[in-house]
């Protein structure tokens, strides 16, 4: 996503967290001619960066990761991710969401699964079964402590930290883009 917005806005500047070593590295050896990118590796769970708060951002992303963060430290992420922003900034959230209802969440999550066996045939000319990929999956929410929220949940931390719009810009299956504006 990084490389794609620095593709379409040339000589934009960027910070980019993540708390896996692996995951900087990588980003540190694929971003090595742009001085004009920083890295932090910081759990999310204790907010932003202190260096974060030295700037104002046009732009804050994330990819996937904030279904990590532990639920009672989303909102005081949501609000400082809001104070870094310029008025009008703009904070836009692609990440995998539960629904409410336990039932809807489960044909959901199904449904997710039943795409990723036919894409796994499809693909990668993997024959996994149903089954298989549900238990897998099952497993690595474990391993790596997926904890999806609800978009409702999303949209009410948002409004709570301050947040002045919030609209959900698409949504299939597990999977949805939210964004908040300051
Ligand atoms: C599914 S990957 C997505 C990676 C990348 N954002 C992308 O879109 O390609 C989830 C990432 O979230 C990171 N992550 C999980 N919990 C985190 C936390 N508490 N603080 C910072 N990063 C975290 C993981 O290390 C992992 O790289």
């Amino acid at each position: 996503m990084a490389a794609a917005i620095m593709q379409k806005m040339p000589g934009v500047s960027a910070i980019m967290i993540d708390y896996a070593d692996e995951m900087v590295r990588l980003a540190k050896e694929r971003f090595q001619d742009k001085p004009e990118v920083a890295y932090f590796k910081y759990d999310l769970n204790h907010g932003l960066p202190e260096e974060v708060f030295e700037g104002v951002y046009d732009l804050v992303v994330s990819g996937f990761a904030l279904h990590h963060v532990d639920f009672p430290n989303r909102l005081p992420l949501y609000r400082q991710i809001l104070q870094v922003l310029k008025p009008g900034g703009v904070f836009l959230n692609g990440d995998r969401f539960a629904e409410e209802s336990t039932e809807v969440n489960g044909w959901m999550f199904n449904n997710w699964v039943s795409w990723m066996t036919d894409r796994a045939t499809e693909r990668f000319g993997a024959s996994r079964t149903f089954d298989q990929i549900r238990m897998r999956q099952l497993e690595m929410d474990k391993e790596f402590g997926d904890k999806p929220g609800s978009l409702w949940e999303m949209e009410r931390e948002l409004r709570a930290a301050g947040f002045k719009s919030i609209d959900c810009l698409y949504k299939n299956q597990v999977c949805a883009l939210v964004c908040g504006v300051k």
